[in-house]
């Protein structure tokens, strides 16, 4: 296998995007992996490595996705690419758990939901498609979660999650036909990780049926394997970890 990819995570501070970088970083067909964290000091803290054992380096930058300026000049920083892994979200805060009823509706969290879950997706796809044209094995992917699809709803509730994700999802199948036209090599994907043990689900573990709970590294594997499909497959698909289709 020869060093060619050279790929971007965003939130690799994160529970899932930490370890998809882990992961990553061991593969000899990885060349160089731009990262990013906000206000963890994971990332900070990890610096700059260079593996000189598979030739793969990681460069961390600071980044909020939220912001225009700063993804456009971060992915300037970052040149040509061949996969964006975009792995930021948002489920709660101190203040906000997800909602059982509509009465629960804060408007701040709802647009903060929108901001951290949706937008940083679009802002990405618009200063990566430069640095994706030269690519022959494209993947802009976007962490989303099975409760963003209408289709597959049945419980109701999480209005703010589900809708910023629902947001997400239909950003990303846009995404997927525009770029039909114009960046033909590169697959668009929503994935669903599964129930995975990380700060976000951190306070919602309890309520998982025994066996469901993945580990960080598990999801990362299974992720990876649908990523590394992703080159034969169409473009424009949401999918779980195992490759499932996802009604959007
Ligand atoms: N865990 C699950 O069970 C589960 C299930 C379904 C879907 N998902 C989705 O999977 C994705 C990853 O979640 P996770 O479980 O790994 O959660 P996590 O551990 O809480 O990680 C969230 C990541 O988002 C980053 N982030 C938040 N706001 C940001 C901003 N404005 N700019 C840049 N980065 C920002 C965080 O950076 P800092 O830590 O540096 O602040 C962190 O790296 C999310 O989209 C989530 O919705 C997770």
């Amino acid at each position: 296998m020869s060093t060619t990819l050279k790929i971007a995570i965003v939130g690799a501070s994160g529970g899932i995007g930490a370890a998809l970088l882990d992961q990553l970083v061991d593969r000899a067909d990885v060349a160089v992996i731009h990262a990013t964290y906000f206000k963890s000091p994971a990332g900070s803290a990890l610096g700059n490595i260079s593996n000189f054992g598979n030739k793969t380096s990681v460069v961390w930058r600071e980044l909020d996705a939220t912001d225009d300026l700063s993804v456009k000049e971060w992915l300037a920083d970052v040149g040509s690419i061949d996969w964006v892994i975009n792995c930021v979200g948002m489920l709660h805060t101190q203040d906000n758990k997800p909602e059982k009823t509509v009465r629960q509706l804060d408007a701040d969290h709802f647009a903060a939901s929108m901001n951290i879950n949706c937008l940083p997706t679009l802002l990405l796809a618009k200063y990566a498609a430069a640095a994706l044209k030269g690519t022959d094995n494209g993947v802009f992917a976007t962490v989303s979660a099975r409760v963003g699809s209408i289709e597959d709803n049945q419980l109701g509730g999480w209005y703010s999650y589900r809708a910023s994700k629902a947001a997400l999802n239909m950003a990303l199948k846009c995404l997927s036909i525009e770029w039909q036209r114009t960046l033909k090599n590169v697959r668009v994907l929503a994935l669903h990780p599964g129930t995975t043990e990380s700060r976000l689900s951190e306070p919602f573990q309890r309520n998982v049926p025994e066996g469901s709970l993945f580990t960080a590294e598990k999801t990362a594997r299974l992720l990876l394997v649908q990523l590394d499909a992703a080159k034969n497959l169409p473009t424009g698909r949401f999918i779980a970890y195992d490759g499932q289709e996802i009604p959007w």
